[in-house]
């Protein structure tokens, strides 16, 4: 696996890759990888595509009191997990590389970006975009893959590129979860065991009310909610929207279940489909 650090030798690397007609497949990450990353750069390798990962903690999708400073660096072990699934290529460039001085174009999507994590976390989701929007530019991939667990993310990017003519495919991979059904994420290293325990309330929680959604019961929400709340979470939202637009749900459309909720200092999301 070939590693770049900086814009020309990532252009040349790209060009290599490339080299033949083969196809370019961008997982973009914030490293702290795990099998759920790992789901993604398996499924593009799958398609016989030429792999490229990037990782980059990107600054702009941090709020003011979130967790840019603390979130977790394992740089020598992503390159390992990176090398053993088969990545080609991983482009990791530094800050001053991606935000250069006098950087000052902002990529904001309305609407789906709006409401749900949009609402709890002011600027994330144009800070998403944007880094997303420039990784894409930098890459140029054919295809590029996103995880269902962000699933607003994979609603925006979604949005976005088919707003911009961005003409490339957007790919969407199920949630990678632990045995007993916790999302797996870079932020789960977070929890004290103790709240690990409990976190597995959240997956518990949104799959009783998916039941009680599609056998037409009213009162999941509030049940919901009362879990969550019995296990220590304290919580963001539990909403029922229609998939592709986030917005109310529309009678014959798919609709998803979302959720976020704080454990202690940790804020986890996830979320389910629902049958019509
Ligand atoms: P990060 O949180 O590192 O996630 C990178 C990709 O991995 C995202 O597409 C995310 O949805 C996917 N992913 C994370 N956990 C997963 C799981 N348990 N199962 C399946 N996929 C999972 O999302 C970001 O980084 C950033 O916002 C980024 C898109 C890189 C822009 O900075």
């Amino acid at each position: 696996m070939q590693i770049v650090h900086h814009l020309p030798d990532l252009r040349r690397a790209t060009a290599e890759l490339r080299g033949g007609g083969a196809r370019v497949a961008l997982v973009p990450t914030m490293g702290a990888l795990h099998a759920g990353h790992m789901a993604l750069v398996d499924a593009a390798r799958a398609t016989g595509a030429r792999v490229v990962a990037s990782i980059f903690v990107n600054p702009k999708q941090f709020g003011p009191n979130e967790d840019l400073s603390r979130y977790p660096r394992p740089a020598e072990a992503d390159k390992a997990l990176l090398i053993a699934h088969g990545c080609d290529l991983l482009w990791m460039p530094g800050v001053e590389d991606m935000y250069p001085a006098g950087f000052s174009t902002n990529v904001s999507v309305s609407g789906v970006s709006d409401g749900l994590d949009g609402a709890a976390r002011p600027g994330h989701f144009d800070g998403v975009a944007t880094v997303v929007t420039k990784l894409f530019n930098q890459v140029r991939p054919d295809t590029a893959y996103f995880g269902e667990k962000d699933f607003q993310q994979l609603a925006v990017i979604r949005r976005m590129v088919a707003d911009l003519d961005m003409g490339l495919e957007i790919v969407g991979v199920p949630t990678a979860r632990e045995v007993d059904g916790l999302a797996l994420s870079s932020r789960n290293i977070y929890l004290s065991p103790d709240e690990r325990t409990r976190a597995v309330a959240l997956p518990k929680a949104l799959a009783a009310a998916k039941r009680a959604i599609e056998a037409g019961e009213p009162d999941w929400q509030e049940a919901a909610m009362a879990s969550l709340a019995e296990a220590g979470f304290v919580t963001d939202y539990v909403s029922l929207v229609d998939a592709g637009t986030l917005g109310d749900p529309r009678p014959g459309r798919p609709r998803r279940l979302l959720a976020a909720a704080r454990i202690g200092t940790t804020r986890l999301i996830d979320n389910l489909d629902i049958e019509p």
